[in-house]
């Protein structure tokens, strides 16, 4: 069983990495095979719809985002974590979906499986909003679910928290890291 973690936030070590960091540890508890991936890290560009994709369903840039393609498709469990930026997703975590389009190439152009193989995978979303408003997440949902639906991914759950603004709020939390634990240990169990 291997669990992917995607860290969407530019802040390092901040709300959502550590949300993230507990998600891991609590598969790697139940004896899966971790990986996070720090988007704010890699260098690749935003997807240029140069439309080459659909030809063969491969992004013809060859930047970091070929690693990332590689890690999906050989990922059991895929956990994207962002904060909330102007009611959706960071700009690092929307430059990496828009960039697989190549995987919704294979799969609605070439009809192809979008990772490689039909083999069963499940996703999980991790977010934290400043603010309390009652919506904050849902521009975020819809982005993130359309994701997972063309990578034939199955949404498992998510874990949002509202009200987390300032870097390491999110310890003074009655029991988000907790949940964020129990979280990893559900997904590779189900
Ligand atoms: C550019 C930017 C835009 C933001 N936009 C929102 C927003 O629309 N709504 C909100 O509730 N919080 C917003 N926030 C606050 C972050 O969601 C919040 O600080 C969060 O805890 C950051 O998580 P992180 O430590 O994982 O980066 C914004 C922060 C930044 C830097």
């Amino acid at each position: 069983m291997k669990v992917l973690g995607i860290a969407g936030s530019p802040r390092r070590g901040g709300n959502t990495d550590r949300l993230l960091a507990e998600l891991i540890r609590g598969a790697a508890s139940r004896g899966a095979e971790t990986k996070t991936i720090i988007l704010n890290d890699l260098n690749f560009i935003s997807c240029q719809h140069c439309d080459a994709c659909l030809k063969k369903g491969n992004c013809k840039y060859q930047d970091d985002m070929q690693m990332v393609y590689r890690e999906l498709e050989q990922a059991d469990r895929i956990v994207l974590a962002s904060p909330i930026h102007f009611m959706g997703v960071t700009a690092q975590m929307k430059a990496m979906i828009d960039r697989c389009q190549a995987l919704w190439a294979r799969k609605y152009v070439l009809n192809v499986p979008p990772l490689g193989n039909r083999r069963e995978r499940k996703g999980f979303f991790i977010s934290v909003a400043g603010r309390t408003v009652a919506n904050v997440f849902d521009g975020a949902l819809l982005t993130i679910k359309s994701l997972f639906t063309v990578l034939d991914v199955t949404y498992a759950g998510e874990l949002l928290l509202r009200n987390v603004d300032e870097k390491g709020a999110i310890a003074r939390h009655p029991d988000a890291l907790k949940q964020a634990f129990l979280a990893g240990q559900k997904l590779v169990a189900e």
